[in-house]
């Protein structure tokens, strides 16, 4: 007997086996992609490996850490990390580069999921950080998105989120846009640098939908596409200190295409600046659609030649037929907007022609054109509101 029990002691402590079980119960145990075969030199599929360790990492208690490491980089085709995981929270530490493959052909999609490079999806207390970068290598595709034959994924998606934050990243050529946010809950993001050329298409920075309870501050993005764009369903979002530019500036929508009912309401959009962006600050909807976009707070808003700074366009699509419905815009307020617009329409408020938009105020407004000599002026269709020190005068409200 007593041998027995000698044996049974040994094996408890030399069994690796039974070791990691009880490492597992540790609070914050490390698992590092490397160990799970992962070669991170750019070439071979890691997707395989980043699987398997995902697989152990969500079936963790307490809160794991999934490691990837500096200096390497993982190359990984489309890939889906689900939930729901057993961990209270996991943090995904991205030291290390990820990119896609190489040519398009190449990729390899799994059956369930086409619309992103790396899905996150059903996770509660994600954090992902680290100071890597994510490449899309999006540039033979953004080619071959002109004749539309070939498939272009958001690179980074995150699906059905509690308490997402994400932070201390950068994010460079997506083959469409960067990071999507859609049916989450509480997220802060911060400390990002999203990059792509001027001239790529879809490229938006940051993709709100269906969200609520969202912080965004510290982000410097300079792509082909929006900045930042807040979709249906939105509500309770503070954006602040972002540097956008080049690109198309930050945008509410577009809602409300092909008649859907879109929703989107307490925004507050402070400190950011726009330069050389083909807008500042965006209020795009469709005729025809349904809904709101309302409470929404545009301040300290900093300008450097952009066109079209303060827009409100409810005509967005204007081959569409005039309709009878619309997504109605209300309680919009703007102010310290101030800076050079390279258009000398600097502030357009074109609503829709039978209910209008309301309560729009604008006050402490310095617009000046980019251009020496040129002047800068408003325009309004239907859009009821107040102003009061503002450069240029907006008369045109009713
Ligand atoms: C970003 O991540 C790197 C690597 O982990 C770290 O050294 C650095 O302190 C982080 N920066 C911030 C602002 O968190
Ligand atoms: C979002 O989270 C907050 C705080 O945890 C909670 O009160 C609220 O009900 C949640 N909202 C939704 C839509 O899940
Ligand atoms: C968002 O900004 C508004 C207005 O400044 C503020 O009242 C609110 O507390 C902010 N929310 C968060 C979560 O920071
Ligand atoms: C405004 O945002 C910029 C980054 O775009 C930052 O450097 C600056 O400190 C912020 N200003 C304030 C008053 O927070
Ligand atoms: C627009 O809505 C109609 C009717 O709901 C639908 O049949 C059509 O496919 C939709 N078109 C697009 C482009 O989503
Ligand atoms: C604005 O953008 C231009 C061109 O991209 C750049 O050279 C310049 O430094 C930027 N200005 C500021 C204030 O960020
Ligand atoms: C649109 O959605 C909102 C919020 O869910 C709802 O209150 C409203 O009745 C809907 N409108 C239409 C036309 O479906
Ligand atoms: C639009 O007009 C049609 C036909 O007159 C009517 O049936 C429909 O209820 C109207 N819709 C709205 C939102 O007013
Ligand atoms: C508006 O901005 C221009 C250019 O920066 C400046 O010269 C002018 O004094 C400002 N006007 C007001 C009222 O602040």
């Amino acid at each position: 007997m007593k041998s027995l029990f000698a044996v049974l002691f040994m094996l408890m402590v030399a069994s690796p086996c039974l070791c990691s079980r009880i490492m597992a119960d540790d609070q914050n145990r490390h698992f590092d992609v490397v160990k799970y075969g992962a070669k991170g030199d750019g070439q071979n599929d890691d997707s395989q490996a980043f699987l398997k360790v995902w697989h152990d990492v969500c079936g963790a208690k307490g809160s794991p850490i999934l490691l990837i490491p500096k200096g390497k980089t993982f190359l990984l085709h489309p890939i889906v990390f689900n939930g729901a995981c057993k961990s209270e929270s996991i943090n995904v530490q991205l030291q290390g580069d990820l990119v896609t493959p190489k040519s398009v052909d190449a990729w390899k999609w799994p059956d369930n999921s086409k619309d992103a490079w790396i899905k996150f999806s059903d996770i509660n207390g994600l954090v992902v950080n680290g100071g890597g970068k994510i490449d899309g290598q999006g540039a033979s595709l953004w080619k071959c998105s002109s004749n539309g034959d070939c498939h272009r994924p958001t690179a980074l998606h995150f699906h059905k989120c509690q308490n997402l934050q994400l932070s201390n990243l950068t994010h460079i050529n997506s083959p469409r846009n960067h990071i999507s946010i859609n049916s989450c809950n509480g997220s802060h993001i911060s400390n990002l640098h999203i990059f792509a050329p001027e001239d790529s298409p879809n490229t938006d920075g940051i993709d709100i939908s269906a969200s609520s309870n969202i912080i965004i501050e510290k982000l410097e993005v300079r792509t082909g596409d929006d900045c930042i764009a807040i979709n249906s369903g939105s509500s309770f979002i503070n954006i602040t200190d972002v540097a956008c530019g080049p690109g198309h500036g930050i945008s509410i929508g577009s809602l409300g295409k092909n008649g859907t009912n879109a929703t989107v309401e307490e925004i507050y959009i402070r400190n950011c600046s726009f330069n050389g962006t083909q807008n500042g600050v965006r209020i795009k909807t469709w005729e025809g659609g349904s809904g709101y976009a309302r409470k929404i707070t545009f301040e300290d808003i900093h300008l450097l030649a952009a066109d079209n700074p303060v827009i409100i366009d409810q005509h967005y699509d204007p081959l569409t037929a005039a309709t009878n419905s619309t997504v109605k815009v209300s309680d919009i307020t703007y102010r310290k907007v101030r800076g050079t617009s390279a258009v000398e329409e600097a502030i357009k408020l074109n609503c829709d022609n039978s209910i209008g938009c309301t309560n729009i105020v604008l006050h402490d407004i310095n617009i000046t054109s980019s251009v020496p000599g040129m002047n800068t002026y408003a325009s309004c269709n239907n859009a009821h509101g107040t102003f009061s020190s503002s450069t240029p005068k907006i008369p045109c409200l009713l």
